[in-house]
C-alpha cells in the first residue's frame, strides 16, 4: 500500500497515515473486514518507524474505523452511519455475507490502483499529468475509424456482430503477419493469435506457463501491469538489472541457475519504464541463454514502431532459431487503447495451448472491432498515422528533455530514449518518487512514481514521465512545475530520502 507522506507538513506522520486510511475507509475504497497491512510491512514499505503505524492504527480504532483480531491483525470495521457521514457509498454500511468477507481478507491491490488514486488526487482544473501509459488521444483517427465501422457493418452485416473466429479475424491475422514480417519476424497468419489487448496476451501466457510459487524473471524495473498480473497468480519475481543498454544479460545466467525460472518476460525495445533498448549483442546472448536453460521468453514489444531515430533493432522473435520466443504486440500505444486489440505470435505446440486458453478466457475478441481495424489498416491509414505519431512524439520527447535540462536542479539524471513513450528520470538528492508526489500534486503536476515498477514497492529515486501525451506548451509548463516541486522538496529538506547510491536497477530479492 502506497500512502503519500509529506515530511514537510507540520502534521505528524502517524496523523497523515491515520487520515489517509480514514479517508479510504469512509469512502468505501477499503471495505469492511479488509485486513490492513501488518504494521511491520507497512512501516517498511513507507520507510517509517513501526510505532508510527501502530499509533495510526490505534487512532483509527479509537474512531471506530478498525478492529483487531487476536493474533491475526487489524481489520476495517463495518461503517455505522455515525462514521460514514453523507459521502458513504451505497451499501458501505452493510455487513457482507461471509463469503464476501473472506474475499476482503486479501489486502493486496494492484499497484496500478495507486496510479488511479494519485491521478484522482490531481484535482486542479489546470493539472498536467505525465503518468499515463498511452499516446495523445487527440491523434485518434476518429472519423476514419467511424467510417471503417460503418463500412464494415454495411459490408459484413451480421457476421460482424457474431462471435468471431477463435484465433482472430483471418484477414486481420494476415495483416498482422505482414506487419510483424516488416519487423523481421517470419510469421504466417496461423502463428498469430488476436487478443483483447496485450494484457490478455500476457495473462494467457502467464497462466499457461506458470503455477503458483514459480519464478518469472523480469527486468528491474518492469511494467507495473505485469507485476500486478504475476502477483495475482502468486508467481514470484526475480529482477534482472537494467542499464543504458537494457537488461544486463550478463547477470542472467546466475539468476537462471539460482531461481530456475519458468519464464523470462522482457521488453527489449523502448522498455517500460526506462525507455532503454536492448543491444543486438545482448539480444543474441539472451536467446542463447534461454535456449540453453530451456526457459521460454515472452517478448513484449508494446511500442516498437514508435521510434524517433533509426528503426529499432530486430526483435528477439526475429533472431529466434525456433520456438523459444513468444512475441506480443498491441495496437494500444501505436493507435488507440480503446480498441482493446493486441496479438501473440507463437510457433510450435504452445500456439494451440494459447488458443485453447483464449477460448476459455473470453471466447473471442470483438469481431466488429477486428474487422474495422483490418479495414482501417488495409487502406494505408495505419502507416500514415504511425508516421505522424512518430514525428509528433519525437518532437515532444526533445521538448521534454530540453525542459528537464532547463528546470530540474543539478543531480537530476535521465537518458533520452530513441523511441517509446517515456523518460525515466532519476531525482536529485535521493528524493523518492513517492515523497515528491504530494508536493508535485500541490504544484499541479503528476507522474508515475518509480516505486510502482519494482515488485518490492520500496522507495525509489525515480519517476516515469510520459512525453507523448501533451503538446509542447503543456510539457514545458508541466516540467517547470515539476522542477519547482523538486526544488521545494530539496530546499526544505522534506521528502523521504533514499540513502546511499541506489541504482535504478535495484530490486529486492524474491
Ligand atoms: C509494456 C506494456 N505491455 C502491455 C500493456 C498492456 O496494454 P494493452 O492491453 O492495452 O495492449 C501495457 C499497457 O500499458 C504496457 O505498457
Amino acid at each position: 500500500m502506497l500512502i503519500p507522506l509529506d515530511h514537510r507538513s507540520p502534521l505528524p506522520l502517524y496523523r497523515q497515515i491515520q487520515d489517509f486510511l480514514s479517508g479510504e475507509i469512509r469512502s468505501g475504497a477499503l471495505p469492511a473486514h479488509t485486513r490492513l497491512p501488518a504494521t511491520r510491512n507497512l512501516a517498511q514499505s513507507l520507510g517509517v518507524n513501526r510505532l508510527t503505524i501502530t499509533t495510526a492504527y490505534e487512532g483509527l480504532a479509537a474512531d471506530g474505523l478498525v478492529y483487531g483480531r487476536q493474533g491475526s491483525g487489524t481489520y476495517v470495521a463495518p461503517l455505522s452511519e455515525a462514521v460514514t457521514g453523507p459521502t458513504a457509498p451505497v451499501g458501505a454500511s452493510q455487513d457482507w455475507p461471509l463469503w464476501q468477507q473472506e474475499l476482503l481478507s486479501h489486502t493486496w491491490l494492484p499497484a496500478q490502483y495507486e496510479l488511479d488514486r494519485m491521478s484522482a488526487a490531481l484535482d486542479r482544473p489546470d493539472a498536467i499529468s505525465f503518468a499515463a501509459g498511452m499516446g495523445d488521444s487527440s491523434l485518434f483517427p476518429i472519423d476514419d475509424f467511424r467510417r471503417a465501422v460503418t463500412d464494415i457493418l454495411r459490408r459484413d452485416g451480421r457476421a460482424a456482430l457474431s462471435y468471431g473466429e477463435r484465433a482472430g479475424f483471418a484477414p486481420l491475422r494476415a495483416t498482422i503477419a505482414r506487419i510483424v514480417t516488416e519487423r523481421g519476424i517470419r510469421a504466417l497468419p496461423q502463428h498469430i493469435l488476436v487478443t483483447s489487448g496485450s494484457q490478455q496476451g500476457l495473462s494467457l501466457v502467464a497462466r499457461l506457463l506458470l503455477r503458483p510459487g514459480d519464478v518469472a524473471l523480469v527486468e528491474s524495473p518492469t511494467y507495473a501491469g505485469a507485476i500486478d498480473l504475476f502477483r495475482s497468480l502468486d508467481v514470484r519475481l526475480a529482477g534482472v538489472p537494467v542499464d543504458a543498454q537494457g537488461m544486463q544479460v550478463d547477470r542472467l545466467e546466475a539468476l537462471l541457475t539460482t531461481h530456475h525460472p519458468r519464464l523470462i518476460y522482457t521488453m527489449p525495445t523502448y522498455q517500460n519504464p526506462t525507455g532503454t533498448c536492448l543491444s543486438t549483442a545482448r539480444r543474441r546472448q539472451l536467446i542463447d541463454l534461454a535456449g540453453r536453460y530451456n526457459v521460454p521468453i515472452l517478448e513484449d514489444e508494446f511500442a516498437g514502431d514508435l521510434h524517433y531515430e533509426d528503426a529499432a533493432p530486430l526483435p528477439l522473435a526475429a533472431l529466434d532459431p525456433g520456438g523459444r520466443v513468444i512475441y506480443m504486440g498491441t495496437f494500444s500505444k501505436m493507435l488507440m487503447p480503446g480498441l482493446r486489440l493486441g496479438f501473440l505470435v507463437a510457433v510450435g505446440p504452445v500456439y494451440e495451448r494459447l488458443l485453447a486458453a483464449k477460448r476459455v478466457d473470453d471466447l473471442s475478441s470483438s469481431s466488429l472491432i477486428q474487422r474495422a481495424l483490418e479495414a482501417y489498416i488495409t487502406v494505408g491509414r495505419y502507416q500514415a498515422h504511425l508516421r505522424r505519431a512518430c514525428q509528433l512524439y519525437g518532437h515532444r520527447r526533445d521538448t521534454m528533455a530540453e525542459a528537464l535540462r532547463r528546470y530540474l536542479p543539478a543531480g537530476a539524471d535521465w537518458t533520452t530514449p530513441a523511441g517509446g513513450l517515456f523518460i525515466w528520470l532519476r531525482l536529485p538528492g535521493g528524493l523518492t518518487g513517492q515523497a515528491l508526489a504530494p508536493v508535485a500534486a500541490g504544484e499541479g503536476v503528476g507522474f508515475a512514481p518509480g516505486e510502482l515498477f519494482f515488485p518490492g514497492g520500496r522507495s525509489q529515486p525515480y519517476v516515469r514521465l510520459n512525453f507523448a501525451e501533451h503538446p509542447p506548451e503543456r510539457i514545458e509548463e508541466g516540467v517547470r512545475r515539476l522542477g519547482r516541486a523538486v526544488v521545494r522538496c530539496l530546499s526544505t529538506g522534506s521528502g523521504e530520502r533514499q540513502s546511499g547510491d541506489v541504482l535504478h536497477n535495484e530490486m529486492p530479492a524474491i
